[in-house]
């Protein structure tokens, strides 16, 4: 009676029992700093479940850095800040990847693995840059300059990523922006990190007006307040914040560069100008360091949950779909980011 048996395997799978308890023990090692113990016997159940069935399916979760410790450090395969995640899409011998991450994580995961079932487990999990263009915005923009490259965030929709000559991250923006060898380059969405990128290159860039929400919020005086109170503190800031907040700051980086930063120079008191879930994710890892949190919440990747991984990997929904056509011009796009390229080439 197959349908007895699921009902009294979730029923069971689900208890905080002795052996989810064994099992998960190493687990709540990791991140006993930032989950407290009450909190624990919700989400063992569900770790160890998806654990069991990761292994079943042969599939993959891939875990951007904002992800909320129980899913960072207890059922991620693969962590990391964007251009990580798009490097292990392309490498992965997994069945099935689901993204714990934003929607344009799943979609670039999708065109780097056409033949893969990608699955996202809540398809609200957007992104204010990804939503801020079109391709249509693109077509006129390369109307407007022809014969000037396209370099596009990852933080964008396929149809946007098959319009560029080459996408970038936060992390390579500088390097891919300066590869190009030409004089001028269009670098969109997001206007903070074109701002940004352009004290670092020699080139003209022209951007467009997209911003992240969660990082547009921080602002001069927060960072000059957050000094005043915690004397010494090291501030590391992304570069989606703007030119003005990078300038207060002590080292701009991509998330994975900030978490770089921290495991290099151990700095005794630090605070990290990013999403929540940073800061509880490297204070996981280096219990020794004072982390001041004063962070903003990005509501799309807070969509992500370990139920609705959990809700994923059981049936193996929702899917993400790339139409073919749109996928080959992306994955050229997202291919020249991770090989390297030059214009014209
Ligand atoms: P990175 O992890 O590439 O730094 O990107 C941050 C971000 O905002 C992703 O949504
Ligand atoms: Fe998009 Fe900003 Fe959220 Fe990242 S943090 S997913 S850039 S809105």
């Amino acid at each position: 009676m197959n349908v007895v048996n699921t009902t009294h395997r979730a029923a069971t799978a689900l208890s905080f029992t002795s052996e989810v308890e064994r099992n998960t023990a190493h687990l709540y090692e990791k991140v006993k700093k930032v989950i407290p113990a009450v909190e624990w016997p919700v989400f063992a159940p569900m770790i160890d479940r998806i654990n069991r069935l990761k292994a079943e399916k042969n599939a993959v979760i891939l875990g951007h850095n904002y992800m909320t410790p129980e899913i960072f450090h207890c059922v991620a395969d693969i962590t990391g800040d964007s251009l990580a995640l798009a490097r292990s899409a392309a490498k992965t011998e997994a069945d099935i990847i689901v993204m714990a991450g934003v929607h344009f994580m799943a979609e670039t995961a999708k065109i780097m693995n056409p033949s893969k079932k990608v699955l996202i487990p809540n398809s609200g999990a957007g992104c204010t840059l990804a939503e801020a263009i079109t391709a249509e915005d693109v077509r006129k923009l390369k109307a407007q300059y022809p014969g000037v490259p396209v370099v596009t965030y990852v933080n964008t929709s396929a149809d946007v990523k098959a319009e560029a000559d080459i996408c970038c991250t936060s992390a390579n923006a500088a390097q891919i922006v300066e590869g190009l060898g030409t004089p001028r380059v269009i670098m969109l969405p997001d206007e903070y990190l074109a701002l940004n990128t352009a004290k670092q290159v020699k080139c003209e860039i022209i951007t467009w007006k997209g911003r992240c929400m969660v990082h547009e919020q921080f602002s001069p005086a927060d960072i000059r307040g957050l000094r005043e109170t915690n004397p010494g503190v090291v501030v590391l800031a992304h570069p989606e914040c703007s030119p003005e907040v990078v300038a207060e700051c002590d080292f701009t980086g991509s998330t994975a560069g900030m978490i770089d930063y921290v495991a290099k120079n151990k700095p005794p008191k630090v605070v990290l100008i990013t999403e929540c879930s940073m800061s509880d994710n490297v204070a996981a890892d280096f219990p020794e360091l004072d982390f001041v949190k004063p962070c903003n919440l990005c509501p799309f990747m807070k969509r992500i949950e370990l139920s609705n991984i959990l809700h994923a990997l059981e049936t193996e929904t929702i899917e993400v779909h790339v139409d073919p056509a749109i996928a080959v011009r992306a994955r050229v796009s997202v291919e020249r980011m991770i090989t390297g390229w030059k214009y014209g080439t």
